[in-house]
């Protein structure tokens, strides 16, 4: 079995009419230059058993800071294996990742998955039994950065920008609605600042509202913060509100 792969639609973030600058540019990309890719799949294989199939073959793609990304396709397809290779937490078994243009298989991978990207899970993986403010300064301390300010102040922050009001900062996760949680899992991925967010299925179990506000806040994420936002979809509806859709299609065996 393979996989075989299509960009169906392209669009620069709306109302720049241009490529973004990426976040940490040292210096400003040359007029007409493409933009650079923060993330990118090198001719990516993976197969879970030495020398079992295939479920991810020789992908190629690149992710660009200041966009939101779909990756979409039918149920076994490879989307959430695909984050996991994106995510650092699975190495391919050929081809490479490269993030800033550097292998990924070379690098710090625990550093790279503390500090410069942050996953959103399907299912959260928050700590229910804490309360929202230490479920996201527990992954700002193990990120290792240095704040200016005190946690508080920024987790207020997060929240905002999540559309949380601070009062929630104490409230326990158990006691915190489905779409809540989402809320609070994307602030806790915001916490320690990274360039790239990957989010599983984000909207999977949201209200239409609740999930147009959650992708409004990832297209302000990506436009406006020039992060790389790559989101996993089974919602047509969601894939129309990002920048760019790339389909994974299960070639037939
Ligand atoms: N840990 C694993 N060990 C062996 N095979 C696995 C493992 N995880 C996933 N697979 C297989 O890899 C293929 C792709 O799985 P993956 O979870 O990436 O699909 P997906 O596109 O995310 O599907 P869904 O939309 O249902 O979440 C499936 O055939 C799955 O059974
Ligand atoms: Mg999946």
């Amino acid at each position: 079995m393979t996989t075989e792969t299509e960009t169906i639609r392209t669009t620069v973030p709306a109302g720049t009419g241009e490529a973004p600058i990426p976040r940490n540019a040292t210096e400003t990309p040359a007029q007409g230059a493409a933009p650079r890719a923060v993330l990118a799949m090198d001719h990516v294989s993976y197969s879970y058993t030495k020398g079992g199939k295939k479920v991810v073959d020789d992908l190629s793609h690149d992710f660009h800071a200041g966009r939101v990304i779909s990756i979409v396709g039918p149920s076994g397809a490879g989307k959430t294996t695909v984050l996991s290779l994106l995510s650092g937490l699975t190495t391919p078994t050929g081809g490479r990742i490269l993030y800033n243009g550097g292998d990924l298989a070379k690098a710090d991978r625990y550093r790279f998955r503390s500090h410069d990207i942050g996953v959103i899970f399907q299912s959260f993986n928050l700590l229910p039994a804490l309360t929202v403010e230490e479920n996201i300064t527990l992954s700002m301390e193990a990120s290792g950065k240095t704040f200016d300010r005190p946690k508080h102040d920024l987790v207020v922050e997060l929240l905002a920008k999540v559309r949380l009001p601070a009062e929630y900062a104490n409230e326990r996760i158990l006691h915190l609605s489905g779409g809540e949680q989402q809320r609070v899992a994307i602030a806790r991925a915001l916490g320690y600042d990274p360039d790239v967010i990957l989010a599983d299925e984000p909207t999977g179990n949201l209200d239409m509202a609740t999930q147009d506000d959650i992708m409004a806040i990832f297209r302000t994420l990506a436009h406006e913060e020039g992060r790389c936002v790559i989101i996993v979809t089974h919602s047509p509806a969601v894939a129309d509100q990002s920048d760019e859709v790339f389909q994974l299609k299960p070639l037939r065996r």
